[in-house]
């Protein structure tokens, strides 16, 4: 276990990744506690992509990266989550819309908002579509994400369940080879 992660079942999951003022950063980059977002220094500068290496995440893991300024959380879902995701019938859902910057138009279902072989890995913008506090992980009614500020349940798959946010966690434009992912664009709703 290293700083970068924390173990499922915790409450506090955020890490944060530094991005640096250069190259590609990894989720073994220099991490420093969320705290830190709040005062971010100066030197920390908005990269326009970055890498994650998602291959040192084990089950259960998320990290929150920073990027362009905004929390991006990454997590490696446990099959669980990824079930209770998958069986939630799109009838259900406040959004129906994927929020994807990679599938603009397509669904909200988990296959089109997850990554990997089986789905485990998700990856969304930090921020709550409602009036963009930082959600909390692994917390809320769905047991994916709860935003304090107002009361906002998104479930496993970022996608909002109940309370005021309108839309769920914003995917970004990315690519994915397997273990690393890049991030390139930011969805635009
Ligand atoms: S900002 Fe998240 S619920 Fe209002």
């Amino acid at each position: 276990m290293t700083a970068t992660t924390e173990d499922e079942g915790s409450r506090r999951d955020f890490l944060f990744v530094a991005t640096g003022a250069v190259g590609a950063v990894t989720a073994g980059a220099a991490v420093w506690p969320l705290i830190d977002q709040m005062n971010p220094s100066a030197s920390v500068l908005a990269l326009a992509t970055i890498d994650i290496d998602v291959a040192s995440l084990s089950e259960g893991q998320q990290l929150t990266v920073k990027w362009r300024g905004k929390p991006v959380f990454v997590r490696y879902r446990s099959p669980a989550e990824i079930e209770a995701a998958r069986e939630t019938p799109l009838d259900d859902l406040k959004d129906t819309v994927a929020r994807s910057g990679n599938q603009p138009g397509a669904d909200a279902s988990d296959a089109n908002r997850s990554l990997g072989e089986n789905g485990e890995y998700v990856v969304m913008m930090g921020v709550c579509t409602h009036l963009g506090c930082v959600p909390l992980g692994q917390q809320g009614d769905y047991n994916g994400w709860f935003c304090p500020c107002h009361g906002s349940h998104y479930d496993t798959a970022g996608r909002i369940r109940k309370g005021p946010a309108p839309m769920n966690l914003f995917i970004p434009e990315l690519a994915f080879d397997g273990s690393t992912i890049t991030l390139l664009e930011e969805y635009k709703a």
